[in-house]
């Protein structure tokens, strides 16, 4: 026998012992159907014998063995139960288990030796898929153990799933609980990678044993990274931080390529980024907030996820600008604390230093959404630099409303108080404050009137006044869902206010401030100059807003738009037009004489030179003996989007469904309808930005913003004639936006 197979032979013979030695696994229980056997059930909530997946109406419940499991949910969250194993020997090196369900304090499955628990373990997240999680019993080896699984809790995730308890001499647990990673830090960033899909990790950062945040949800990469996110640690260079995950499982493949940096580069332009709309640098934007003029300068403050492009951690970011427009990224203004993430609000100047902050101090007025919704005091004493918040916050609560939030503060120079606007679930309720910190209930308005499908958000209450100079006071409120197209949407009522309430003229509400799927949460700007009354809204619906395809960022603003009373031949209506300072955007205009469109409809093939996707188009469409007309948008893959108008139905339709990539959401492919007076003549202005487009028809009396994915450039215009009639463009001008 050479010298190699004899090697070969005691290898094969090692191998074969080897596998003669390893040990079977030993079923505890495998909770399939046929009855808990030997087990003790107290309370209801296990049910008489093992679940073959979800129960009622839980949701489905996944990774377990075979075809069933050990599941508390009957009777519901509320119901609590206990199972009791008979005793067994503890013969092999661990015990594994699948468990699922809530992470709260009640629930748990423990091990029992000689009478002692030595282990009590509870999912760590709240799911209904489970996992496993395994227990060390080589301490315990040979002697007799017991197992409870115990459901002591009632409420939301008030239930555990327990599936295929066995012993065996591997652990099958990958998750690692409470881990730490340090970092010597030298550079600006710890750059994250995220899955952006993935699920969220609970995250804190601590230098030695000081917390410096409030618990972090970041979804950082398990499966595969997305994009990257910078966490600015630059204050802490020559320190040491620790992060620390609630658990990461040993199969994640992100927490270990978490790094520093001193840059940090990603594709800004990336194909949705808007060319001229307002857009976080990175990460997630919803509201806008605190929008105030100070100083020759507009703040936009904005509910901000700097850790992810999905909605979390609210922050309120922060921008300045001279003319609405050009934006400078001044970072993050406010960051959660122990009351809560921070939610959306307002921001005044303090011209007469009521609240003791200084003159001219900076005051924003927020939610602080923690276990309870609670309104809270930050300030600026530097011009918006820096924001300190309030030591006596919350400066407003209410036990009994859960959806209380939103605060919009303004100065009521006629009773000469701060008036605030809060939403209230389904109503809007007005406090009034002589130093911004303590607000007394004034009245409450909007029961049984305007739309009610969803819960009231986001009020804003201001004047405005009609041509002949007469004051009406307007109140927006954004309800979600329940938009006329629907989703997230903002309704308007018209009527006065005395100081104390709010009362509406009699108008057939709802009515709403633009009849897109995609401009949400407005509101005003306070202290604006000249008396303007400028309104900046959320670029996006809360029924796909997280689904949309960009990558580092996610979610714009709409144009700011300056607010007007304006009569449409029927009624008073709140008119938006884009900002005069728009026109300071338009490039060279490229002009067309008169067009008649008659029955067969015309086209302009190349819209521009120079193929931009980015730009105004103005018109003047006159019906000479057309009561129809549509007009809109195509490219060179086929995508196109378009709209119809209809006079004596006194609708106009817009038409996104060819419009390009829609397969993020099946909420997302929508036409939107708004009612519009009848006329002769409609003059449109539409700008259209890489992702997204808005219609003014006759001063802004209708408004229509939607947000689109195409995957080429719209350059040919196309004018249709659905009832053959002839009618006129008058004054057509194309201008290219520039930056
Ligand atoms: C509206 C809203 C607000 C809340 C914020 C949270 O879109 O739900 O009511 O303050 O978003 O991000």
């Amino acid at each position: 026998m050479s010298g190699i197979r004899v090697g070969i032979c005691i290898a094969t013979l090692l191998l074969a012992l080897g596998t003669s030695c390893a040990r079977q696994d030993v079923v505890v229980a495998d909770f399939e159907r046929n009855g808990y056997d030997g087990w003790t059930r107290q309370g209801e909530a296990f049910g008489n014998a093992p679940a073959a997946g979800a129960v009622g109406d839980q949701q489905p419940v996944a990774g377990f063995a075979g075809g069933g499991l050990a599941n508390s949910f009957h009777g519901g969250d509320d119901a609590c139960g206990e199972l009791i194993s008979p005793f067994f020997a503890l013969e092999r090196d661990y015990v594994n288990f699948l468990l699922g369900g809530g992470r709260g304090e009640g629930v748990y499955i423990a091990l029992e030796v000689d009478g002692k628990q030595v282990y009590k373990t509870r999912p760590v997240v709240d799911s209904e898929t489970l996992q496993w999680y395994s227990w060390d019993a080589q301490p315990y080896y040979g002697k007799q153990a017991q197992i409870r699984i115990v459901d002591n809790q009632r409420g939301g995730w008030g239930h555990i799933l327990v599936d295929q308890i066995e012993q065996g001499d591997k652990s099958k647990s990958v998750i690692v609980p409470d881990y730490k990673q340090s970092f010597n830090i030298t550079k600006k960033y710890l750059l994250i990678p995220i899955e952006d899909k993935g699920p969220e990790s609970q995250v804190v950062l601590y230098r030695g044993t000081e917390k410096l945040c409030e618990t972090m949800h970041i979804r950082v990469a398990q499966t595969k990274v997305d994009y990257w996110m910078p966490m600015d640690v630059e204050a802490y260079k020559g320190m040491e931080l620790t992060m620390w995950f609630q658990h990461v499982k040993s199969t994640d493949i992100g927490y270990r390529q978490i790094c520093q940096s001193d840059t940090y580069e990603f594709d800004y332009d990336e194909p949705y980024r808007p060319a001229y709309h307002f857009s976080p640098h990175y990460g997630w934007t919803n509201d806008p907030n605190g929008m105030v003029y100070h100083n020759g300068v507009y703040h936009l403050f904005y509910q901000h996820n700097p850790y992810g492009s999905m909605w979390a951690n609210m922050h309120w970011g922060h921008a300045v600008s001279k003319d609405l427009l050009h934006w400078e990224h001044w970072g993050d203004a406010l960051a959660p604390d122990s009351l809560g993430c921070v939610f959306s609000g307002s921001a005044v100047v303090d011209e007469q230093n009521t609240a003791g902050f200084g003159k001219g101090a900076i005051i924003a007025l927020f939610t602080s959404a923690g276990k309870r919704q609670v309104q809270s005091l930050a300030y600026s004493t530097d011009g918006g630099r820096t924001f300190a918040k309030y030591d006596g916050n919350p400066v407003l609560t209410d036990p009994d409303i859960a959806d209380f939030r939103d605060p919009k503060v303004f100065w009521h120079k006629e009773s000469r108080k701060w008036v605030m606007a809060l939403a209230t679930s389904q109503t809007i309720t007005f406090y009034g404050s002589a130093d911004l910190k303590s607000w007394d209930k004034l009245s409450e308005f909007g029961d049984g009137i305007g739309a009610h499908g969803g819960v009231w958000e986001c009020p804003d209450l201001f004047p405005l006044q009609t041509p002949a100079g007469e004051t009406k006071w307007v109140l927006l409120v954004s309800v979600n869902p329940g938009g006329p197209n629907g989703g997230s949407a903002t309704q308007y009522f018209i009527g006065d206010f005395n100081g104390t309430s709010f009362t509406a003229d009699a108008l057939t509400y709802p009515l709403w401030i633009d009849y897109g799927r995609d401009n949400y949460a407005g509101v005003t700007w306070n202290n604006a100059p000249g008396g303007r009354r400028v309104f900046i809204g959320w670029m996006s619906n809360w029924d796909y807003a997280n689904q949309v395809p960009t990558v580092n960022f996610r979610n714009a603003m709409t144009l700011p738009r300056d607010l007007s009373l304006r009569h449409n031949g029927q009624h008073w209506v709140v008119a938006s037009s884009p900002v005069g300072e728009c026109k300071d955007l338009r490039g060279q205009v490229v002009a067309y004489d008169t067009r008649q469109i008659c029955a067969r409809g015309d086209s302009i093939g190349t819209l521009l030179p120079g193929n931009t996707d980015c730009f105004e188009l103005e018109m003047t469409v006159v019906l000479t003996d057309a009561t129809k007309f549509g007009f809109g948008f195509v490219n060179g893959k086929g995508e196109s989007i378009a709209y119809a108008f209809d006079k004596l139905a006194g609708t106009m339709v817009f038409d996104r469904t060819k419009a390009g990539l829609f397969g993020f959401s099946d909420k997302f492919v929508t036409q939107t309808k708004a009612p519009i007076a009848p006329h002769d003549e409609y003059h449109i202005r539409l700008f259209k930005d890489k992702a997204s487009v808005e219609l003014f028809v006759n001063g802004g009396e209708v408004t229509m913003t939607n947000i689109i994915f195409p995957t080429d450039t719209f350059s040919s215009l196309v004018f249709s004639s659905p009832d053959a009639d002839h009618w006129m463009v008058k004054g057509l001008k194309v201008y290219p936006l520039g930056e």
